[in-house]
């Protein structure tokens, strides 16, 4: 069984290997949209209410002397959110005399395409992009990672997010905004394109939402919505496959995944596959339902650790920042 809470969306998966067997999310963006952003300790409060009865609904009928171990992210996160899954996970782990594997959350994202192809080559390059990170991360193996480029300030679902609040979205709005896009053109107005065409693997998007604010200050009323939402669309994509078929064509690995909130992006799914295609690299994008946080992806990645034979104390704590590569294979 696998438990996630650290950041909005409370989760409890069972997961069996590489097979989900189920995949309760409950997600606290209403709460959130009222305040236009997460409010820690709101957060951590609606987690309490929820982790029960979505452990519950988790099971599917079978008890805790089903399951092999009870996995659960402790690092990174909100510490008031990560400690609400983490002190549940080990209480029953206590009450069901079952071991504790802690997870980082970004593996969970990382290996979350293995759910869609169990046979994912390695070495492979995975674009992992959400709410709170951008990265692109060489999978050497399965433990074994390489940051290879990373935002040097807001991570790319920031910045779908502070630009769709801009253009009057509900938080996170990141959705809705590639959903208003849809119908625009994207080369109506001209936004900055972070760090594009230079030889680094890193990413920059602060300059955009200065770029945005500004477009919406001119243009007033006049503000094609749709237009706006497809041209900031493409300065957030641009430069996320401009990086990651670099990073492809640098490492010469056979596969590219894309994980994480924003790796929903159909823009971003299609222009990837695309570029994929025209080098015969395979292109794995993550499931749907495993994009944005939920506890299958803590489950696959628990499962990996624990078949390790990794086991944590009931002494270990979380933690609010942690790198990938920390306690890595
Ligand atoms: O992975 P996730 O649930 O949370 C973090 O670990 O950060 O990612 C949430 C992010 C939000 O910024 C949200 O706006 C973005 O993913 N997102 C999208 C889409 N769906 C979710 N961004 C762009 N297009 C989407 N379709
Ligand atoms: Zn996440």
């Amino acid at each position: 069984m696998a438990l996630e809470t650290s950041c909005d969306e409370t989760s409890a998966a069972w997961v069996e290997g590489l097979s989900i067997v189920s995949n309760v999310v409950s997600s606290q963006i209403d709460l959130h949209a009222r305040t236009g952003g997460v409010v820690p300790e709101v957060a951590a409060r609606a987690h309490v209410e929820a982790v029960l009865p979505v452990v519950q609904e988790s099971l599917c009928g079978r008890s805790g002397a089903d399951l092999d171990a009870i996995c659960v992210t402790n690092r990174p996160g909100l510490l008031g959110a990560l400690s609400v899954g983490v002190t549940a996970a080990k209480a029953l782990a206590q009450a069901w005399r079952k071991p504790l594997v802690m997870v980082h959350h970004l593996e969970g994202h990382l290996l979350s395409p293995f759910a869609e192809c169990p046979d994912l080559p390695l070495p492979h390059v995975c674009l992992l992009v959400s709410g709170g990170h951008t990265e692109l991360i060489l999978v050497e193996d399965l433990g074994r990672y390489r940051i290879l480029g990373e935002t040097r300030d807001d991570a790319a679902g920031e910045a779908f997010d502070k630009s769709a609040r801009l253009l009057g979205f509900a938080y996170p709005g990141g959705r809705a905004l590639s959903e208003a896009a849809r119908s625009g053109d994207p080369k109506r107005y001209r936004l900055p394109v972070g760090l594009s065409g230079e030889e680094t693997l890193d990413f920059s998007f602060s300059g955009l939402k200065t770029a945005v604010w500004r477009m919406v200050e001119k243009e007033q009323d006049q503000l094609n919505l749709a237009d706006a939402a497809a041209s900031i669309q493409a300065a957030i994509v641009g430069p996320l496959v401009e990086k990651a078929m670099r990073a492809v064509d640098e490492t010469g690995v056979g596969a590219l995944t894309v994980a994480g909130g924003v790796a929903a992006n159909g823009a971003l799914r299609s222009a990837l596959q695309a570029e994929c295609e025209r080098r015969s690299v395979a292109f794995v994008p993550a499931p749907l339902a495993l994009c944005t946080d939920n506890a299958a992806m803590i489950g696959l990645a628990g499962s990996f650790r624990f078949a390790l034979g990794e086991r944590a104390s009931f002494d270990e704590d979380c933690f609010a920042t942690a790198e990938l590569t920390q306690g890595a294979r």
